[in-house]
């Protein structure tokens, strides 16, 4: 649970502010969104965007199917994701429009990928996958960098009826295997190396290691990226060119069923295990379709659209990959980090392709604010006519000057709260229709009904604070936990009945404006990637010389949250500097880069209650510097003023 004083931290800045924009009546005028839309009943919205936003085989004969916690949406229709996102653009005399911009990280590496391009690409490599053994129902795994391939790989599978796992490139050996094994992948699609940071990642060394744990592997595609040399494994491994040398491009796209596994997207929650969130074919591609469409105003015919995330994550794959595809957009995609060679990286991309539309996370405005505006003052930014936030709740401060610097303090600001399980974006700002307020995602989506509830599962009202829940099912909703049931059911469906709870806490205002506060679970938020503290304790005490550890975050100016580790060594051993490079490495090793802990304090015992509990609550107020709040239950009270003095004088801190 966030902790009272916290949350009461954060109610406080909301309430302070009160500066509100309304909709620019030019914008309005044209906005895809109209104020109506939110007077649709949400069955005929969702029957009609069906209908229309995708191409169907055949078509589908229900709406929705609704049995508690079980959702199935556009029953009996027939389609595919690649035909939906790349043909029919084509076939309807738009394959010469561009479909991504890729920009490389190395400086003047640049494709222009039209959507004829990219389908015969795609079905190339489908055969490819064909020739592979790869048929319909075969799981495979992706670890690509942000080249063009990956997109590729993905919209291949989808072609041929094959669901994928795409696997963050920051990502340990352990974690890429823990999902390969989960899904039991027979395939895994790789690159020899990406580019970050004008330095190499070794992604097929870091593959390597992972297969030699994932025996079901049978085949590894390798992309030839950076050039360098990578070993490859006789009988397993082949070059992606080798792979599509002498393929032809005729690759008719599977009819899939509506309800057919899309893709598989592995989320961490509050175990050691990550959850292998399901989405499937026609719901996940019509909720992320209309989001965008709507949310983005999106006009194919002359916007560039840029999603700055990685396709790593759901952002990626419903706002770089499926939603701007299927609607036919010209999308922006960069291989690199945004400062590299320089922190203007971004702010020439945009000058340079003319981006109208730009979709990033707070704690990256928040790194350029750090940088100072004179990077985006350098260029002509007065393409941009929309922005937009996810990810984790977005400072009023960030929200300005996002505005400010980068909108020429004119443009809207949408604010858009989603999640892995949700697909799509569910609580959002309307550009055109909307009024803005700095810091809030203001309402649900057309169609969506969201509510905040108090602990017994009452609505709050106006200006009530609680738990933040979605009460109706939803076209992109997760399907289940793959292979979990249980775990299903337990996370999100037993705190209320069949009520979606969502895991954030929220606040509702006079208004009826959202106002979400964070995690109140065991989830971490770290510069928008999703952590559990279990997993990194998890990855602690696996190292041999540690007996105990407890993990929390604490508030960080940059990236939101920031972890801290407490750890108690074994045999009473005492920390060193040395050893905490050690152990950050380690968790680093186990998990990935992201979960590495900002601070570890070591100390000969963690605050526990008599029942042998950690409590976590005190750890956070230890981290935060924070009075601490009750610690009568504590088996021994001295415990928390000695980590308190450890703290303050031990805590070291790197990026
Ligand atoms: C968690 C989901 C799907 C977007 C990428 C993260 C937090 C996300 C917002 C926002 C406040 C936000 C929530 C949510 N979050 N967007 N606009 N305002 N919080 O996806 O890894 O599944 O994480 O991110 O806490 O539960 P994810």
């Amino acid at each position: 649970m966030a902790s009272e004083t916290e949350q009461h931290h954060a109610i406080d800045t909301m309430l302070l502010e009160e500066r509100t924009y309304p909709p620019p009546p030019e914008f309005a005028k044209q906005a895809n969104a109209q104020p109506d839309i939110y007077e649709q009943d949400f069955e005929a919205f969702w029957e009609r965007e069906g209908r229309e936003r995708l191409t169907w085989f055949e078509p589908f004969t229900k709406l929705y199917e609704w049995e508690p916690p079980f959702a199935k949406w556009y029953l009996g229709g027939k389609l595919n994701v690649s035909y939906n996102c790349l043909d029919r653009h084509v076939e309807q005399g738009r394959g010469d429009k561009v479909a991504y911009h890729w920009e490389g990280e190395p400086a003047g590496e640049q494709r222009a990928i039209t959507y004829a391009d990219l389908q015969r690409e795609v079905a190339t490599f489908a055969n490819a996958l064909k020739k592979l053994g790869v048929k319909k129902g075969t799981p495979v795994a992706i670890y690509m960098g942000m080249v063009p391939e990956l997109p590729v790989a993905m919209l291949a599978c989808t072609r041929i009826g094959a669901p994928h796992t795409v696997v963050f490139g920051g990502f340990s050996a352990d974690s890429l295997s823990g999902r390969m094994n989960d899904m039991e992948c027979e395939v895994l699609i790789t690159q020899d190396e990406a580019w970050r940071r004008g330095t190499t990642v070794a992604l097929k060394k870091t593959a390597d290691e992972a297969m030699a744990d994932a025996p079901g592997v049978r085949t590894c595609v390798v992309l030839r990226r950076t050039g360098n040399e990578v070993p490859m494994q006789e009988g397993r491994d082949v070059w992606w060119h080798d792979a599509i040398d002498g393929v032809g491009d005729d690759c008719p796209p599977e009819q899939m069923d509506s309800e057919d596994l899309l893709f598989l997207m592995y989320t961490s929650g509050t175990t050691a295990k990550p959850k292998g969130i399901i989405h499937t074919t026609a719901g996940y591609l019509c909720g992320v379709a209309t989001t965008h469409h709507y949310i983005f105003d999106l006009k194919p015919e002359t916007d560039v659209y840029w999603c700055a995330a990685d396709i790593g994550w759901i952002t990626g794959h419903s706002y770089i990959v499926y939603g701007p595809l299927c609607n036919g957009a010209t999308s922006v995609m960069y291989e690199g980090t945004p400062d590299f060679p320089d922190k203007d990286r971004w702010w020439d991309i945009i000058e340079r392709y003319g981006v109208t539309i730009l979709y990033t996370a707070p704690t990256a405005i928040r790194s350029h604010m750090k940088w100072g505006p004179e990077y985006a003052q350098k260029h002509d930014l007065s393409s941009l006519r929309l922005l937009g936030s996810v990810g984790e709740p977005i400072n009023p401060e960030a929200w300005i000057w996002y505005r400010e610097h980068i909108g020429a303090d004119s443009t809207p600001v949408v604010d858009t709260w989603w999640q892995t399980e949700t697909g799509m974006i569910m609580i959002t700002p309307l550009p055109g229709v909307t009024t803005l307020k700095p810091g809030s995602a203001t309402k649900p989506f057309p169609g969506v009904d969201a509510g905040v509830f108090d602990e017994q599962g009452n609505e709050v009202g106006p200006g009530g604070g609680g738990y933040l829940v979605l009460k109706r099912p939803w076209p992109s909703m997760l399907r289940g936990i793959f292979k979990d049931p249980d775990r299903y059911k337990e996370t999100y469906w037993s705190k209320y009945e069949n009520v979606y709870f969502a895991g954030d806490g929220a606040r509702i205002d006079r208004d009826a404006d959202y106002w979400l506060l964070g995690r109140v679970d065991d989830v971490m938020n770290v510069a928008g990637h999703r952590i559990s503290t279990i997993e990194v304790e998890s990855a602690l005490v696996d190292h041999q010389e540690v007996a105990e550890a407890a993990v929390c975050s604490r508030k960080d100016a940059t990236t939101g949250e920031a972890i801290v580790a407490y750890v108690t060594l074994k045999g009473g051993k005492e920390g060193s500097v040395e050893k905490l490079a050690e152990l950050r490495d380690h968790v680093a090793k186990k998990i990935g880069p992201i979960a590495k802990p900002a601070n570890i304090v070591f100390t000969p015992e963690l605050p526990k209650t008599r029942s042998g509990k950690i409590m976590r609550r005190l750890l956070r107020d230890v981290a935060e510097n924070r009075p601490l709040g009750d610690t009568t239950t504590l088996a021994d009270p001295t415990v928390v003023s000695e980590i308190q003095n450890r703290a303050q004088s031990e805590g070291t801190e790197e990026s």
